[in-house]
Order: C-alpha cells, then sequence, then structure tokens
C-alpha cells in the first residue's frame, strides 16, 4: 500500500513495486490519479488497485485499510509517502496551513501506519517506509511547519521501529533530497532558481523519483531485513552541506 501514489515519488514506487510482482494499493487524496496510475501498471501487466483517501482523516485511512484486509487479508509492505508542501514565513504563518500540513504529513503516517502494523503483527512480517525529506534535519526559510513535520517523521520510524521489532515488522524512512516533481515546479519552471538548487548538489543533479523508488525497493527486500529504524539520505550529498 502506497499512499500518495497517483504522481511523483508514490508513482514511481508503485511502478517498480508492481515490476517486481507486487499487488500494489494506490492511494491518492484525487481518485483520478490513483485510478490513471493503477491502469498505468495493469497495462504493463502488473497488478494494482486504486482507492481515494485522505491519509489526514481517520475514517478515511480506516475505511481504506478495511476495504485492503477484506479483499486481500493483509498487508506487507506499507510505504508512507502522501505529502504536501507550502512556503510561509513563520511569523505569518496562519495555524490553519500549519495543521494541515502537520495533519498530512505527520497525522497521515502516524493514522496509516497504526492502522496496517496492527494488521501486519498478526503476520510477524512487515515492511514500513516513512518517506521525510532532508530537511528533517537542515532548516529552510519559509517551510517551518513542513520541516516539522519531517522531523516528527524522523523519529516516530525510530519510535516504531522500537516496538515493532519483536514483531519482525522493519521500519525505515527515507529522506529524499532535491527530486524532480511536480512538488517542486515553481523552481523547475525557472532556469536561474533552477541552476541555483543543482548547485547546492554536491551530485550536481537534482534526484528523480526513480532514485527513491530504488530505495524505497531496497528497503522493503529480504536484503535489508536487519535495518530497521534507519533514516536513509537519497540525496546526491545535499545534506552533507
Ligand atoms: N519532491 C521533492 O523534492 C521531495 C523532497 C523531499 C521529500 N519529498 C516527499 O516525498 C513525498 C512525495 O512527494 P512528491 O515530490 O512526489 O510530491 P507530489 O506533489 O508530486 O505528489 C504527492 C502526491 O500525494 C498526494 N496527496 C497529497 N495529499 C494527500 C493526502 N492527504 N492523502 C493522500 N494523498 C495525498 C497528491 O495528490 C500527489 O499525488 C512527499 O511526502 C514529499 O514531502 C519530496
Amino acid at each position: 500500500m502506497i499512499t500518495g501514489a497517483g504522481q511523483g515519488i508514490g508513482r514511481a514506487i508503485a511502478l517498480k513495486f508492481a515490476k517486481e510482482g507486487t499487488s500494489v494499493i494506490v492511494n491518492n487524496v484525487t481518485e483520478d490519479k490513483a485510478k490513471s496510475v493503477s491502469k498505468e501498471i495493469e497495462e504493463m501487466g502488473g497488478s494494482a488497485t486504486p482507492i481515494q483517501a485522505d491519509v489526514a482523516h481517520q475514517d478515511e485511512v480506516t475505511n481504506m485499510v478495511s476495504k485492503v484486509m477484506d479483499e486481500f487479508g493483509k498487508i506487507d509492505i506499507l510505504v508512507n509517502n502522501a505529502g504536501i508542501q507550502t512556503s510561509s514565513p513563520f511569523l505569518k504563518l496562519p495555524v490553519a496551513e500549519w495543521d494541515r500540513i502537520i495533519d498530512v504529513n505527520l497525522k497521515g503516517t502516524f493514522l496509516c501506519s497504526q492502522l496496517v502494523a496492527n494488521n501486519m503483527i498478526k503476520n510477524n512480517y512487515g515492511k514500513i517506509v516513512n518517506i521525510a525529506s532532508i530537511h528533517y534535519i537542515i532548516p529552510r526559510l519559509n517551510r517551518i511547519h513542513y520541516d516539522v513535520s519531517k522531523a516528527g517523521i524522523a523519529i516516530m520510524t525510530k519510535e516504531m521501529a522500537l516496538e515493532l521489532a519483536k514483531y519482525k515488522i522493519n521500519v525505515n524512512c527515507i529522506a529524499p533530497g532535491f527530486i524532480a516533481t511536480e512538488m517542486n515546479k515553481e523552481i523547475l519552471g525557472s532556469p536561474e532558481k533552477l541552476n541555483e538548487n543543482i548547485s547546492r548538489i554536491p551530485w550536481g543533479r537534482m534526484g528523480e523519483p526513480e532514485d527513491i523508488a530504488n530505495a524505497a525497493l531496497f528497503l522493503v527486500s529480504d536484503e535489508a531485513e536487519y535495518i530497521t529504524g534507519a533514516i536513509l539520505n537519497v540525496d546526491g550529498g545535499l545534506g552533507l552541506k
């Protein structure tokens, strides 16, 4: 089950997992995007089920998990990818904007993880991957709400990993750097801003959604069985500066 898989990083993870033969639940807050990625997967011979739900709402997450359990009987992998970002200075940040970012990014990760983990423990098996951001640790101007939500996801990953290890559930986190998705459309649309952002990346290029999908695939693989509570920076070295 991959949240926010209707485009960008979530879509890339959904496609990658489907290519490996996984039945993918494509969640998105907008139904059309969930359906179009599911269609893409079906057309390449994979298996996908679109489910519309807003991860910030407990009742919608509960319905989604119930539907999946009724249809498939278990969830082996959860990727908490759904996330939103806005820009506002701390001194002027409206409380409603703070609430929405925290609700989607942080509470959404908690709600999905708690419900899914309660099913995973019955099988003594599970893989949870949380998508944070390299800004969980590097502050920026105008992103206090987003960066705090991602710092929350990082420590939540470790808390969950600690509690769930005895059920053989791995919980890990990916901290992406600057990735070419719609979330960065403003920067992508301005050659000047784009060059400025790339100049700060030691590896010399933006990340692609596929870079994050590769890391997610590793973290849910048997090869990563002994890794839990880890935060993996996938950022071309952006976090080193
Ligand atoms: N793009 C980057 O540079 C970057 C960097 C670091 C971290 N991230 C994180 O990666 C994740 C994916 O980002 P992206 O760049 O692919 O963004 P994106 O905006 O391209 O895609 C996000 C997807 O999540 C969906 N979504 C939004 N709110 C939702 C909700 N409440 N419930 C369910 N689905 C919802 C959107 O409809 C969209 O399909 C996010 O958590 C983001 O914070 C992105």
